[in-house]
């Protein structure tokens, strides 16, 4: 935990608009400050900075929040690395708690130990030493330059190289089991973990390694890769290989591979996109810090079976995430590595143009599962497929492709729309019920977050969710109207779980007498609620809020949550229901 203070002193320090002229060309307008948005495409500037309230928002792409909101959006970090990186800049150190506990010791420790690790790996690589697994790079097609940029390594092929260097720099053998680089035998002995084995050193968005990968040099010498477990300062199921420097890419998208020798590859062609898992499946975890780094990605996995399944099993985890996903056809080839080789760039470049979306990837698979020359192959090809185009929300896309395999089939496409309707209909009823059983369960399984009678946000009525928008742009607007808010109004009565969660930070705040300082907001705040925060800020610049307009609003929340009673519950339609549980999570 950051403290406030903290947060404050490095806020005052951090000018908004000093901070943001150097990523942005802003212009004066009066008390404001406007440029063209650096989070959206546009040509007339809608960013605006406001160095009165130290905050700034885009009427374009709602984005907006503090001056740490700024550089957790820009520079794509989480809000704690963002206050060091503002702290380093306005040269603060930062409090104790944040860098001085054991753990964070510990952490540094480790950090130190991989970074001298990689080093000694190089210079082996580039020593008389490393003359074999040199060639062995250079033999799969690596220059340098890339061995380099990649700070590749070779680990020597006897057992105490590594601990003997690391030794000798000071560090103790417990660290050096704690940061991976060593393992235990069974005897007890800790002897180097990787040996006789080509280095591929993982790194963090900051730059610092976190762990390694080793690939043995000749196959059938033991297991092929070797990579680091999970230490203080690595998570395997978290971390993607070279984002370090993908996040740089000038192009709007991620390239994601199976291997590390893919995504060099991939860079040393000019994809400089292109990311991995680290010898794992893609997690859940993967995938949404993928969708928070760009809107789209396209997966280039091993043309093999086991590539496929992995690509169809990554579709899954991309389907509920905002981001467009194609999968790419490396048709003659095994994987991306080998593809650059064979058949170029350019003809990669024109494969990620055309790559397919998850739906035609889905069909291709279930053409190639059944006989379509055979009815009984095409009727279970069909039946799929109807129970695939159910799946798909917009009435377009599902025309689109019902319309082509008709086409191709030549069977009738009203049928086939049909058959879909049928489905969907019945998935979606599936579906309602699912949802309504989950929210029973959910509601006996925690009658506390009830807080009494059930309240629900309806999609239709937007003078409730007006009412609470209204409320919290008042209150950030008037922090002196909070006593006799607080006093007819709990959170609980927020039905917008954004709305809700920003009245509980600026109630936090309010409650410890402090300013509802948007910097101070940011802790408890998504960079998204940060957004409708500083939106609710911007444009309660243009209203004033009175105080009898606070009193409109509570009547309006509250006649809200009386028009919906238990029982409404049942008839919700899925969505609202899914809205109601996410908000009763949210309270929770
Ligand atoms: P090359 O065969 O050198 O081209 O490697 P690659 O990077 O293309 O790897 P491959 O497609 O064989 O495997 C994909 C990824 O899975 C690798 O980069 C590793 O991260 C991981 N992996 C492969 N083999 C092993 C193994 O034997 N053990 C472990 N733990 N991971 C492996
Ligand atoms: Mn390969």
């Amino acid at each position: 935990m950051i403290p406030d203070t903290f947060i404050e002193r490095l806020r005052d320090e951090s000018d908004i608009e000093t901070i943001i002229s150097s990523y942005v060309a802003l212009k004066r307008r009066g008390r404001t400050a406007v440029g063209l948005c650096p989070f959206h495409s546009e040509k007339t500037p809608s960013f605006t900075v406001y160095p009165d309230s130290q905050s700034f928002y885009c009427f374009g792409c709602q984005k907006g929040g503090s001056v740490i909101t700024f550089i957790q959006e820009i520079e794509r970090l989480d809000f704690v690395e963002a206050i060091k990186l503002l702290a380093g800049r306005a040269g603060i150190p930062l409090p104790e708690e944040a860098a001085d506990d054991g753990s964070s010791r510990r952490r540094a420790r480790v950090l130190e130990i991989n970074r001298t690790t990689a080093k000694f790996f190089h210079e082996k690589l580039i020593s008389p030493e490393g003359q074999a697994a040199y060639n062995y790079l250079t033999g799969r097609g690596l220059t340098r330059k890339t061995i380099r940029s990649f700070g590749l390594g070779y680990a020597p092929d006897n057992w105490d190289s590594l601990k003997k260097h690391l030794q000798d720099a000071g560090f103790a053998e417990d660290e050096m089991l704690s940061a991976g680089v060593l393992t235990k035998g069974r005897s007890g002995r800790a002897y180097d973990q990787f040996r006789g084995r080509v280095i591929f050193p993982i790194l963090d968005l900051r730059g610092s390694v976190v762990a390694f990968g080793g690939r043995a040099m000749e196959d059938g010498k033991g297991p092929k890769y070797i990579n680091s477990s999970d230490t203080p300062v690595f998570k395997k199921s978290h971390g993607l290989y070279a984002l370090n420097f993908a996040k740089a890419a000038k192009e709007d998208m991620l390239l994601l591979a199976e291997g590390y020798m893919d995504v060099i590859s991939l860079h040393q062609a000019g994809f400089t996109c292109a990311v991995a898992t680290l010898g794992t499946a893609l997690t859940q975890e993967q995938a949404r810090l993928i969708s928070r780094y760009t809107g789209r990605v396209a997966l280039a996995y091993d043309s093999d079976g086991a590539g496929q399944n992995a690509a169809r099993k990554a579709l899954g985890l991309f389907s509920g995430l905002d981001i467009s996903v194609s999968v790419l056809d490396l048709g003659g080839a095994k994987d991306p590595d080998e593809y650059i080789k064979k058949f170029g760039p350019i003809r990669f470049r024109n494969l990620i143009e055309g790559g397919k979306s998850a739906f035609e990837f889905e069909v291709e698979r279930l053409q190639k599962k059944h006989d379509l020359d055979t009815p009984d192959g095409k009727t279970a090809f069909l039946n799929e497929f109807c129970a695939l185009m159910a799946d798909i929300s917009g009435e377009i896309a599902r025309e689109v492709y019902i319309s082509q395999i008709a086409r191709q089939l030549d069977v009738s496409k009203d049928r086939l729309a049909a058959t879909t309707a049928a489905i969907r209909k019945k998935k979606i009823g599936a579906h309602a019920r699912k949802q309504a059983h989950n929210l029973r369960t959910f509601v006996q399984d925690n009658p506390e977050t009830l807080g009494g009678r059930p309240s629900a946000r309806r999609g239709t009525d937007l003078s409730g969710l007006a009412a609470q928008r209204g409320l919290v742009a008042l209150l950030l607007q008037n922090p002196d109207y909070f006593g006799e808010i607080r006093s007819k109004l709990t959170e609980n009565d927020f039905t917008d779980p954004d709305l809700g969660a920003i009245y509980r930070a600026v109630h936090t705040l309010l409650e410890q007498n402090r300013t509802p300082d948007l910097a101070l907001c940011g802790s408890q705040l998504t960079p998204q609620q940060m957004g409708i925060a500083s939106g609710l800020v911007a444009s309660g610049r243009d209203i004033k809020y009175y105080r009898e307009q606070a009193d409109e609003f509570i009547a309006a929340i509250h006649k809200q949550k009386e028009q919906k009673g238990p029982d409404e519950v049942g008839n919700m339609s899925p969505r609202q229901l899914q809205e109601y549980i996410n908000t009763r999570r949210a309270i929770k």
